[in-house]
């Protein structure tokens, strides 16, 4: 067991460079199958352990994959021959599901035990679902433990989906990219992920149109060829830099982003008082007084995404008179507060909406990581706080964010990783 030990209370100050999109590799690591041929993948984050599984999931089906350098992987689909995934390999990973599309699109056929992942609310596949049915695909889940999908001769068709759902969108983009004939996505999510895997299937000969609106149109192709890529940067990891820099009243650089990803966090720093410079790709983010308030909702892109919400949390329980968070995309996503009102908070829950009464200081406490991003808020809460905290939980943190110890470190952080043998005292590793 491993735990995070915050001494808090110091600001945030100086430059971090933010790594490669996790929701977009996630996708586009299972995509390589797509082609029976060789991907050369940059700005990955390597370490981080869901990329670990989803290359894991990746190696049991036959792909052969090298660590060309700490970001780069070099994935050679040739011989996969495999379109089963059973669940002690799915099981870490929500994303794992990505590999049905893929499959699908490669073999007609895939058989996916289904996946673990951060628990924010039931998560239902339907729309996934209904995408591959309405493309000709024949579905079996009745055990709800494994999706089994088998097609022939996949055609395109419209889709309508009924929820913007960023899986379903991605889904049925990787099936339908081995369609005969155009597919067209309406409802389709608008995320910088889903831009990035249409860039990417297009960079395999794929014929993707459309993505970053509602209405992504796919004209199916024959064959797709490898690839080199370069996946965009993290814009939930430098919108967390972002917010741990306003809420420790820092004044810190963020590289290698993209500034239009991050207006929605952005705007919500700025109402609450922060300074915030863009740059081609960096921003600057400074606050030196106590932050004000605002509300925020969770909407799909371009709304404020649902995965900054807990972090964006902390910084307004320091605020200066009341916020409310309403919560649009999940239904448990406030466990956290718990944590938070252990440091002092004072939140109300309740049901889908946060209020959130600004106090002057957090104090240190033990606290959970509940999931990756409620992690994330837990270290911008120790961050900022008077005295020690310590994170217990911290797998669902290096799930999603790498260097953690050394990115926030460089910014003037006193923060270590500790390990635990249960019941004993903590060990600096
Ligand atoms: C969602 C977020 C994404 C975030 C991730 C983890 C949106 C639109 N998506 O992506 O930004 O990174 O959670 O926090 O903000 N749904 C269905 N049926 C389906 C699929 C989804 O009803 O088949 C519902 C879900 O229950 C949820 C909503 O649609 O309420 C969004 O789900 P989806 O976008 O698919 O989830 P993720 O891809 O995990």
């Amino acid at each position: 067991m491993e735990k995070f030990v915050i001494n808090g209370g110091r600001r945030l100050t100086g430059e971090v460079a933010v790594s490669g999109a996790k929701n977009a590799a996630l996708a586009i690591i299972p995509a390589t199958v797509l082609s029976q041929d060789i991907c050369v993948i940059e700005n990955l984050p390597t370490s981080i352990s869901d990329i670990s599984y989803i290359i894991k999931a990746l190696e049991y089906i036959g792909a052969d994959v090298k660590l060309i350098n700490s970001s780069t992987l070099y994935i050679d689909a040739r011989r996969v021959n495999l379109y089963t995934i059973p669940d002690s390999i799915t099981t870490h990973l929500r994303a794992s599901y990505y590999f049905i599309g893929a499959l699908l699109g490669r073999f007609g056929r895939a058989n996916v035990a289904m996946p673990g992942g951060c628990y924010l609310g039931p998560r239902p596949i339907d729309q996934h679902i209904k995408g591959f049915e309405l493309l000709g695909a024949k579905v079996s889940a009745e055990d709800k433990a494994t999706v089994d999908v088998r097609c022939d001769k996949m055609r395109g068709t419209g889709i309508y989906l009924d929820v913007v759902s960023v899986g379903a969108t991605a889904n049925i983009m990787l099936a339908a990219v081995r369609a005969q004939g155009t597919t067209v996505i309406e409802q389709a999510a608008k995320e910088p992920h889903i831009v990035d895997l249409a860039n990417f299937l297009n960079s395999m000969g794929a014929d993707v149109r459309g993505a970053g609106t509602d209405v992504i149109k796919i004209r199916g192709v024959e064959h797709m060829h490898g690839c080199n890529y370069s996946i965009i940067p993290d814009q939930i990891e430098a919108g967390t830099f972002m917010v741990a820099a306003a809420a420790t009243r820092g004044d810190v650089l963020i590289k290698n982003v993209i500034p239009k990803h991050l207006e929605p966090i952005t705007a919500k720093l700025v109402e609450c008082g922060a300074a915030v410079d863009e740059n081609d790709d960096s921003v600057r983010v400074r606050l030196d007084r106590r932050p004000g308030k605002c509300n925020i909702k969770t909407m799909p892109h371009p709304g404020f995404p649902t995965d900054m919400q807990p972090q964006m949390a902390v910084l307004l329980s320091l605020a200066d008179g009341q916020s409310v968070i309403s919560e649009s995309i999940w239904t448990n996503r406030f466990r956290y507060t718990e944590q938070l009102m252990r440091m002092g908070a004072d939140i109300t829950v309740e049901g889908r909406t946060a209020i959130i009464n600004g106090i002057e200081q957090l104090k240190g406490a033990s606290v959970r990581a509940d999931d990756l991003r409620a992690g994330a808020a837990m270290i911008i809460a120790g961050l900022a706080a008077t005295g020690k905290t310590e994170i217990s939980d911290i797998l669902h943190i290096d799930r999603g964010y790498e260097d953690v110890v050394g990115k926030f470190g460089e910014l003037g952080a006193d923060i270590r990783r500790l390990y635990c043998p249960d019941g004993s005292a903590a060990k600096a590793l």
